[in-house]
């Protein structure tokens, strides 16, 4: 450091020491903009590439990138890249994998809404066309696929809110021989249930808002994909600068250590909670992959590893419609009406209100999410509450 002036000495004094020669245990929350090397030619490398190290913070930060290798590791991918939300991460994937005015895509028709909403709106003012279809039905999907030539195919594992299970390996076929990246949202099953990288799937996109995060503090996505394909993705985000912060990033790392602990505990409870709800007489119907009479169960249990249908569920009151749902939503104590999933706590959620509310009533209706129908999202709290809470609440609906 030069200079012995308090304004001086107040900026610079005790910055920039030399790199440690310890490793901290955790990864410390880098907040950095920007980082400066030994010489000139030493930056110009790490610019070109030919030497590994953070620039600036729009190009990649340290926290974010002990994240980056951790998702990465836990889908079985080369790389990832961390954003600021699931939707931005959902755009960048959408972008890398070549949509642009002229092009089509062929997504899921019960996606999550504003999944929805960004194809059939943003993007179609693009000149992206996109083809929603129902991707149980695989005839369906290979009509789509066939009529024009996609860039994408995208769909979620588990969808949010019906439930209905992806045929990952089929769909990778049917995708790669219509020339289309199958792009897969696996928020709901996590890799702790799925890894679509290794039934074919070109890009995994979360919103780590939820499950990866955990703990209804931080708002954040990611993509898992190939290097060649995440150097894209960050070449893009060079322009577009979703970056996720590093602060989030590092709630996020810390909420991956405890995702197989909770998931195994979230889809026992979530299992146990189906099995009740079926049975009782104000429910007319339960979501759920991991009950028998789920269309998809078989699908459901060669997909999902470890024996885990998930810790989402949604089903309909019997008879029910907003006022019904609003007493039963009321009436919840333990339960959150919050407007996420994913947590260690229980949340309820209404998607004709919330999550699925930007959809027209038409389209909303048509693939299946009605008036009466409710999501829960599973905590890690004992499930003797989380059933009570619900027998209490269905009771006063
Ligand atoms: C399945 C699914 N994908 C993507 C998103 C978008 O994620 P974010 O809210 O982090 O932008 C959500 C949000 O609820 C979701 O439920």
């Amino acid at each position: 450091m030069t200079g012995t002036s308090i304004f001086t000495i107040a900026v610079h004094a005790g910055e920039r020491a030399s790199r440690p020669d310890f490793k901290p245990v955790a990864t410390p929350i880098y907040h950095a903009s920007s980082y400066v090397y030994e010489d000139p030619e030493t930056l110009d490398a790490v610019f070109a590439g030919t030497r590994p190290g953070p620039v600036y913070a729009r190009y990649g930060n340290p926290t974010n990138a002990a994240l980056e290798a951790a998702v990465a590791a836990l889908e079985g991918g080369e790389a990832a890249l961390s954003y600021s939300s699931g939707m931005a991460a959902f755009h960048g994937a959408l972008l890398g994998a070549g949509a642009r005015a002229g092009r089509t895509v062929v997504a899921a028709q019960d996606v999550y809404g504003a999944t929805h909403t960004l194809l059939r709106e943003l993007f179609s003012s693009q000149a992206v066309v996109t083809h929603f279809v129902d991707v149980t039905d695989l005839e369906s999907v290979a009509h789509a696929l066939s009529e024009s030539e996609p860039v994408a195919l995208l769909v979620e594992t588990i969808s949010n809110p019906l439930l209905k299970i992806a045929d990952l390996p089929r769909l990778a076929e049917m995708a790669h021989h219509s020339g289309a990246a199958l792009i897969v949202d696996n928020t709901f099953a996590t890799p702790y249930l799925c890894r679509p990288l290794i039934h074919g799937a070109d890009y995994v996109v979360h919103s780590a808002t939820k499950y990866l995060g955990g703990h209804g503090d931080v708002l954040g996505g990611v993509v898992v994909t190939s290097d060649v394909r995440r150097a894209r993705l960050n070449e893009l985000n060079k322009l577009i600068g979703s970056n996720l912060g590093p602060q989030e990033a590092w709630l996020i790392l810390r909420g991956l250590k405890t995702l197989p602990l909770r998931m195994q505990r979230q889809c026992e409870s979530a299992a146990a909670v189906a099995r009740w709800l079926a049975k009782h007489p104000k429910v007319s119907g339960v979501n759920y992959p991991g009950l028998p009479e789920h269309p998809q169960h078989p699908l459901a249990a060669r997909l999902l590893e470890r024996g885990a249908f998930g810790a989402m569920i949604s089903f309909d009151l019997r008879g029910g419609d907003r006022t019904a749902v609003f007493r039963f939503l009321g009436a919840l104590g333990l339960i959150l009406p919050g407007t996420t999933l994913g947590d260690v706590y229980s949340l309820v959620l209404y998607p004709a209100m919330s999550s699925h509310r930007s959809l027209p009533p038409e389209i909303r209706q048509g693939i299946g999410i009605g008036d009466a129908l409710v999501r829960l999202s599973i905590g890690i709290e004992d499930p003797a509450d989380i059933l009570a809470d619900l027998g209490e609440a269905l009771e006063a609906a």
